[in-house]
């Protein structure tokens, strides 16, 4: 009974611990170990089946998980997460430091992602899923949702461990162009290299002070009648768009 309090406890401090990450499932611990991770625990209920999972869906791991992922009986297991995964693993594991100044000064022709006080946490975990695929350099939020809460991790699939993503308190002067993107900006904008693309939160959009200080304005053009794309949606269709454009110029 005291091992199980124990990992209980464990999981429940690591939750609100800014260090840490709680990986829930197999997906997100097979990107986080694919990206660099090292688990300080792992447990699961059946090692085997991820095992098998890892030959089926990511041979490139095979064996890592029988070799660390602890076996617990399904009752223990339900008192690490408040909605177990489906595929039976959370694991713990440090963040990696993210650079913020290297991210911001350096002119990379990859974009940075800016989400601009996020609120739905799997939205958060959506974006940073399409800023990892498409190759953004890095996603940054302002706001109070944490990027690297257990729910946006689980909506990334873990990918946060793909790319620098860190929360911030305001944007720093930088030396990337700055484009809100907005539904009352300019469609026919040609996106410069390396800029940071600032996208608004759900409700409202971009605060005033964001669009005054932005060097030019992109909107994505919509259908009449349609009001806004969601914001994971909105940044899935610039980064791609710019990527896919950047490649048929090549
Ligand atoms: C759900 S929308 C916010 C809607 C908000 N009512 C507004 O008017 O901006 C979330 C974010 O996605 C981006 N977005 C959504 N649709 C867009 C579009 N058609 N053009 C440019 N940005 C868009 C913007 O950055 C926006 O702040």
């Amino acid at each position: 009974l005291s091992s199980v309090n124990r990992l209980a406890d464990a999981f429940r401090a690591a939750r609100r611990d800014e260090r840490l990450a709680v990986l829930e499932g197999f997906h997100a611990l097979k990107h986080a170990l694919r990206f660099g991770a090292e688990p300080i625990v792992a447990v699961g209920t059946d090692p085997g089946e991820l095992e098998r999972l890892a030959t089926e869906l990511a041979p490139d791991l095979s064996g890592r998980f029988a070799a660390f992922v602890e076996r617990v009986d399904a009752a223990t297991f339900a008192q690490l997460a408040p909605h177990p995964p489906r595929t039976r693993v959370v694991a713990i594991a440090r963040r990696p430091p993210v650079d913020l100044s290297f991210l911001l000064h350096r002119r990379s022709s990859n974009p940075v992602v800016l989400l601009e006080n996020p609120r739905d946490l799997a939205n958060v975990g959506a974006c940073v899923r399409v800023a990892a695929a498409a190759g953004a350099a890095g996603l940054v939020t302002t706001g109070t949702s944490d990027p690297w809460h257990p729910d946006a991790v689980r909506g990334a699939a873990g990918l946060q461990y793909a790319l620098p993503v860190a929360r911030i308190g305001t944007l720093p002067e930088s030396r990337r162009p700055l484009i809100a993107v907005d539904p009352d900006g300019d469609e026919e904008l040609e996106l410069p290299p390396g800029a940071i693309l600032a996208f608004g939160s759900e409700r409202r959009g971009l605060s005033d002070e964001l669009v005054q200080r932005a060097d030019a304005r992109l909107a994505i053009p919509m259908r009449p009648g349609v009001s806004s794309l969601n914001l994971a949606t909105a940044v899935a269709a610039v980064l791609y768009s710019s990527r896919m454009a950047r490649r048929s110029a090549s």
